[in-house]
């Protein structure tokens, strides 16, 4: 199978994958190839709020911008990355960093995950990196209620892993004249990687952020989505929320830093929507 133009110019030599994943997690990947459109801070966010409804919860940073990173106040000089794991370069445990909220652990990035897709570009099976390695650390008895995915804007190989390794895809979605086009986008490849080598993919659901509704645009786009994906659009929506722009330059997560603010409120009602989707609220 060769899946060519939406996962580079290459294309991807993709064989079934043996690697079995037990799936304790409900894995998920934050992804949208188009930039800014509140990825990190779905990431971030969402996690907190499911770590605050009492599940164990991993947030692992694929983004070379390292932004779920420092949203949590870690900066990565020294540190081992999620590209020391991914390379088998070190164990989950020596990675993974229990972050201040409990039942909430980070896997960190660095810069260096920027060099991940040209180390590998000659390798073998190099879709599988992160599935390969989630399974030996599911193997050495790490596990989770949620993993959450935090992916960089792009459809190339990084994020590839990440689907890779998910059961589904979350994609948070500007109100804009473009976001239509770019979902058609991700939908297709989605598919790709379906028909591809991993058929139990699904869309988890597509979260509106940025939400304005004195802006008619909102408006227009809402209903052309909510009438094209149906259910698989979230009820909550992300309003636009200056208090969720700030708290990253404090090194925290909105719900840490403005629990009672429009933005929180939401991403804590996303949380338990999803869980609720999941039973496992
Ligand atoms: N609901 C919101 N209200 C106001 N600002 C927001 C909201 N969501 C995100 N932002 C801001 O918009 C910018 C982009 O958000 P974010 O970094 O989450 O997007 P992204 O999709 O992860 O970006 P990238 O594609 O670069 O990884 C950030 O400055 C963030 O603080
Ligand atoms: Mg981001």
């Amino acid at each position: 199978m060769v899946l060519k133009g939406s996962v580079g110019s290459q294309g991807i030599d993709v064989p079934q994958s043996r690697i079995r994943i037990r799936h304790v997690a409900r894995i998920i990947a934050v992804t949208n190839q188009k930039g800014g459109v509140g990825k990190t801070t779905t990431s971030v966010n969402l996690t907190t709020g499911i770590a605050a409804c009492g599940k164990k919860v991993l947030l692992i940073d694929m983004d070379p911008q390292s932004n779920a990173t420092t949203g949590f106040g870690i900066t990565q000089k020294k540190n081992l990355s999620t590209y020391e794991f991914l390379l088998d370069l070190c164990k989950a445990e020596d990675v993974i960093i229990s972050s201040s909220i409990p039942n909430l652990s980070l896997m960190p990035s660095s810069m260096n995950l920027a060099a991940f897709e040209m180390e590998v570009a000659e390798e073998k099976e190099r879709e599988f990196f992160l599935r390969r390695r989630f399974s030996a650390m599911e193997e050495a008895g790490m596990s989770y209620d949620y993993v959450i995915i935090d992916c960089p804007p792009s459809l190339g190989l990084l994020t590839i892993n990440a689907l890779s390794l998910a059961q589904a895809v979350l994609v948070p979605l500007q109100c804009e004249y473009y976001a239509l086009e770019g979902l058609t986008h991700l939908i297709k490849t989605v598919e790709s990687v379906k028909r591809g080598w991993h058929s139990s993919l699904e869309i988890e659901g597509i979260v509106l952020t940025m939400y304005d509704k004195r802006n008619k645009l909102t408006d227009l786009v809402e209903e052309d989505v909510r009438q094209c994906l149906g259910d698989k659009v979230y009820s909550t929506v992300i309003p636009r929320n200056v208090r969720l722009s700030e708290a990253p330059s404090f090194g925290q997560p909105a719900l840490i830093y403005d629990t009672g603010c429009s933005g929180s409120k939401a991403y804590i009602n996303l949380a338990r929507e999803m869980m609720q989707k999941h039973g496992t609220l």
